[in-house]
């Protein structure tokens, strides 16, 4: 969502008057070896391939991992000569890939460094796994303490006392560290950090560089207990695009925060996927697999397969008619474009047309801007861009954020309910889950329209997404604070099309 700036003169007045001695920029302090991995963060990428990337405070010839089966005895390694940057940052990002894992087996792994632990993760479940697992879709995030939301105060809207220092303790992250082995991997379909949201900090006003480099490393810090052992699968939103939010500001927007610099520098370069080679027998499910892998553009658009279930991560931000993001979009960002023209468009619809049921009976499909919100505000460009694909192609759940709350809908197309309902619908069911927490607070729900089955915004929130068996699929919204169900429900699918193809 687009903060709120109205108090924008309110707040440099405040940092001036404060002073300089005040107005600073919270940086985390370099660890004293400069090569120590901070940030850790990790990816499915393939059918037996784990990515692991970190960032460093200094640049590296070589950043290598070792792993293994056991934790005392890493005989494998995987290396890098890569170690990027842009203007601005004050570290460097390394990506390596381990590939011939055997599947879903716990592997240990160690960043070689004097000052790095052995940690793990599982890898991933082949394609046509059938055995029931659950995903968590987190929404919305930002850092915790300082520079982002607290806890303390009206506990429905962010406090703007700055009391709590930096922490892991973040009431989503917390819940997900405490429900650990109760998920397999993490969607995260935009609106990351929030760095660019350091304005609403008077400390922050006059040090927007360096402040938003703060934040940045304080997030990706907070966040490496999870995203360092459990693949955390993320795609664009508009909080990764930055910059024009603060049109007094933007002329000094340091190069660093333009056009999803940060965002490419830590999850591209390998990190996520592009689309996996179809397992199928069928020809042609081949051929639009390996045409989908051509055209993806990881960390933009992509896709991967986990089980019983092919997810599909997409871009709302830019690259089709009226993108958002894009030039002349509806937010003025002028960012992108990362593909040629309708290649976003030509990869979603040869990836979904791949999809052979019989392996992964489940798809899903992610995106930062829904379409189906409460309230005004829909993105109506994505809705013109993908829905229809999602209907013709029988995509099962529609994951999105953007709006900070939690909402559920029933299966829909084109504003209309599926007559099916819950129970076997050709239309998409559709989930908010941006609830996560972020400087900006909650959103109220507003009005309910007659799509919506559910929605919440009384506390932080986000949704575990429980594939049961080949047909039916459960989602759970949880509150972060309390780990309290909040919404339960049930989609059944028959999936008795090996390959969907259906008109409205
Ligand atoms: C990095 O590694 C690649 C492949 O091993 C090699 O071709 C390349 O020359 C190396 N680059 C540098 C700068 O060492
Ligand atoms: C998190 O912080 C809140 C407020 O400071 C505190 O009440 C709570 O006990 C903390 N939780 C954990 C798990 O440390
Ligand atoms: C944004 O970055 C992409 C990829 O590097 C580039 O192709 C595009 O031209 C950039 N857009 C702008 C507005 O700088
Ligand atoms: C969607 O609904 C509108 C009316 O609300 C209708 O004009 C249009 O033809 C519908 N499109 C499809 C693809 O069904």
């Amino acid at each position: 969502m687009a903060p709120v700036i109205s108090f924008y003169g309110t707040l440099v007045a405040a940092a001036l008057f404060v002073g300089d001695a005040l107005a600073k920029a919270r940086l985390p302090p370099k660890p004293n070896d400069l090569s120590t991995p901070v940030q850790e963060r990790i990816a499915v990428n393939g059918p037996n391939a784990v990515s692991i990337a970190w960032n460093t405070y200094k640049q590296l010839d070589k950043a290598c991992v070792k792993y293994g089966t056991l934790s005392g005895s890493l005989k494998l390694e995987a290396c890098t000569n890569r170690s990027i940057t842009y203007p601005t940052s004050r570290t460097w990002s390394h990506t390596v890939t381990l590939t011939d894992l055997n599947p879903a087996t716990v592997y240990y792994y160690k960043i070689e460094s004097a000052n790095s632990n052995v940690e793990q993760f599982m890898s991933p479940r082949v394609a046509g796994d059938k055995t029931p697992f659950a995903i968590n879709a987190v929404i919305d995030l930002g850092v915790y303490g300082e520079d982002g939301f607290t806890i303390r105060g009206d506990h429905s809207k962010r406090d703007t006392i700055p009391s709590i220092q930096p922490s892991l303790n973040h009431t989503t992250i917390g819940r997900l560290a405490q429900t650990i082995d109760d998920y397999e991997f993490v969607i995260h379909p935009g609106d990351l950090g929030y760095a660019d949201d350091w304005f609403l900090r008077p400390h922050n006003v006059l040090h927007g560089t360096d402040a938003f480099q703060a934040i940045l490393e304080n997030f990706y810090d907070q966040l490496a207990p999870i995203a360092g052992r459990k693949p955390y699968m993320v795609s664009p939103g508009n909080h990764e695009a930055v910059c024009n939010e603060l049109p007094a500001l933007n002329r000094g927007c340091p190069t660093g925060q333009k056009n999803f610099t940060d965002f490419m520098s830590r999850f591209g370069n390998g990190l996520m996927p592009t689309a996996f080679s179809s397992t199928s027998e069928d020809a042609a499910a081949k051929v639009n697999a390996n045409k989908a892998a051509a055209l993806a553009k990881p960390p933009f658009w992509f896709s991967f397969e986990y089980g019983m279930v092919h997810v599909v991560m997409i871009d709302t931000e830019t690259d089709f008619a009226d993108a958002p993001d894009a030039e002349g979009g509806e937010q003025g960002f002028k960012t992108g474009p990362f593909g040629a023209r309708n290649q976003q468009l030509e990869f979603f619809e040869a990836d979904l047309a791949s999809i052979d049921r019989t392996i992964t009976p489940w798809v899903i499909v992610a995106g930062h801007r829904p379409w189906y919100t409460t309230g005004d505000g829909g993105c109506k460009p994505c809705q013109k861009a993908f829905e229809g694909l999602m209907y013709k192609y029988g995509v099962d759940l529609g994951v999105f954020g953007h709006v900070h709350n939690s909402q559920r809908f029933y299966p829909a197309f084109n504003g209309t309910a599926d007559k099916a309902g819950m129970n076997d619908p050709k239309a998409p069911m559709y989930i908010i889950a941006g609830g996560a927490g972020s400087i900006e607070g909650l959103s109220a729900v507003g009005k309910k329209g007659p799509l919506n089955a559910w929605a919440y915004d009384d506390a932080f929130s986000y949704a575990t997404i429980r594939f049961l068996d080949t047909q039916n699929l459960q989602v759970d919204f949880y509150r972060s604070d309390s780990g309290k169900l909040l919404d339960s429900s049930k989609l059944f699918k028959s999936h008795k099309d090996r390959f969907v193809s259906q008109k409205p």
